[in-house]
């Protein structure tokens, strides 16, 4: 193609190699900041016209026609042509090509460097506002479920081994809180993104005087970037964007990893609803948790994007240089898949089944040993010799193959001689619950405490 045509083809003789031509061509992707494009256009064009680079009539054309280009885009009237690099230049080609001279006014006094870095950053405005109403969501279904299992009792495990009973309510609370910080994260990366490039020009900022805070007001950004180099090569508001999502990405993926394991045939404590599942090509049985496993992979190309996002950034020079045109991908691909991946979650959970019983079932009395230290310990024994004693019961059942709660208390007192006949009241699932009461615990006071606190900050 004729580097005439391209939009910085003047100082070229030769044509650019076509695979050089693919090989630096963004539309593919950044088509994505086609409407971020338009509204940087048309607010660039008002900003032209207060200066009178354009009369209020000729922006009022760029307005009306860009306006136009929106609409034939959305249909489908818009095709693309190989000059256009990008969708800068693209939108820059349709505006020509319909209104001459005028439209090719529009780049006077600005860059493709600050155009970009404002397009990306109303882009992430608008998803980041998805993601959160997503989270949102995710968050009620969330407390829906913890409400109705307030007294469902699960062994709470550390190192996926038996642990201590907690209630399945308070267990899923603590997804609750790990999405609050997550969106709390959010928020922020929200406001840091709330400053506006345009003006900057390629680097040292625009030759043609526009007013750049009425420019930040009219395309809704709280105020004009401070420095014209920073904010044309600053790149610290997508690897934001990115590790929150990688954040909220790595939570889904526990989640996701608990599921699996607590709805296969060793365990059946959830059923995963067939929406949500899928089946095996060979064998006619098989019901798969795919959507807690896409989950779960996805995760892993979202923590690659946040590595690609800082590699990317750690040993440029200062000011902008082509390799950010890479930032691009793995910011679209983290918001899309994470707000995908979000709503599968939240599908997942609003439409479980779960079996209190084999939950319950599952319970190993061993699980009561830190409650029988315990009761010791209200007996004047030091928590260590008590967990020594506890611990020695716990071998002789190991060796003698009986449940701990089997022991005779006759047995037990050998062990201890302050052990009396009420000891056996410990081995009680929701008694052992009801001893975690205090601020935080898994019983079940405190957990409706948790869900009073998780409900008033989703009434905010
Ligand atoms: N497509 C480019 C990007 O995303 C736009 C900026 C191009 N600037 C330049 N000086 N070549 O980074």
């Amino acid at each position: 193609m004729a580097d005439k045509q391209k939009i910085w083809g003047g100082r070229f003789e030769i044509s650019t190699d076509e695979l050089m031509e693919q090989f630096g061509r963004s539309i593919s992707f950044d088509q994505k900041l086609f409407h971020a494009d338009i509204a940087v256009n048309m607010a660039w064009a008002q900003a032209l016209a207060e200066i009178g680079v354009y009369s209020s009539e000729e922006a009022d054309r760029v307005v009306e026609e860009l306006d136009q280009i929106r609409k034939d885009f959305e249909n489908g009237k818009l095709i693309f042509s190989p000059a256009d690099e990008d969708i800068h230049s693209a939108n820059e080609r349709w505006l020509t090509e319909r209104l001459g001279d005028v439209g090719a006014r529009i780049h006077t006094g600005r860059s493709r460097n600050d155009q970009v870095a404002t397009d990306v950053r109303i882009w992430i405005r608008e998803n980041l506002a998805e993601l959160s109403i997503a989270l949102r969501d995710l968050q009620h279904s969330i407390i829906s479920l913890a409400e109705k299992h307030g007294q469902t009792v699960m062994a709470g495990q550390t190192h996926l081994r038996q642990a201590q009973p907690v209630s399945l309510g308070h267990y899923l609370l603590s997804f609750f809180f790990q999405l609050q910080r997550d969106y709390e994260r959010l928020l922020h990366a929200l406001m840091d993104n709330d400053k506006m490039p345009l003006g900057s020009g390629a680097l040292a900022g625009s030759a043609f005087p526009v007013d750049r805070f009425a420019l930040a007001k009219r395309l809704n950004f709280e105020e004009p970037t401070e420095n014209s180099i920073d904010a044309t090569s600053d790149r610290d508001n997508i690897t934001q964007v990115i590790y929150v999502c990688a954040q909220i990405m790595l939570h889904l993926s526990r989640l996701a990893e608990d599921w699996i394991i607590w709805s296969s045939e060793s365990c059946l404590y959830i059923k995963i609803h067939q929406k949500f599942a899928t089946g095996s090509s060979m064998m006619p049985q098989k019901k798969n948790p795919d959507s807690l496993e896409l989950v779960r992979g996805k995760t892993a190309r979202i923590v690659g994007h946040l590595v690609t996002l800082m590699t990317l950034m750690k040993g440029i020079p200062t000011a902008y240089v082509r390799d950010l045109q890479e930032d691009k991908e793995p910011l679209f691909d983290s918001l899309e898949q994470t707000i995908l991946s979000v709503r599968i979650i939240n599908g997942v959970i609003s439409t479980c089944k779960v079996d209190a019983k084999k939950l319950l079932d599952s319970l190993d009395p061993a699980l009561y040993s830190t409650d029988l230290a315990d009761y010791l310990v209200k007996k004047n024994i030091p928590f260590r010799k008590a967990h020594q004693i506890v611990g020695r019961m716990v071998q002789y059942c190991e060796k003698q193959n009986i449940p701990l709660k089997d022991l005779s208390i006759e047995k037990m007192q050998e062990f201890s001689p302050l052990f009396q006949k009420d000891v056996l009241s410990l081995f009680t699932p929701l008694a052992a619950l009801d001893k975690r009461n205090l601020y935080g615990g898994t019983g079940p006071v405190s957990l409706s405490k948790q869900i009073n606190i998780a409900k008033k900050i989703l009434n905010g």
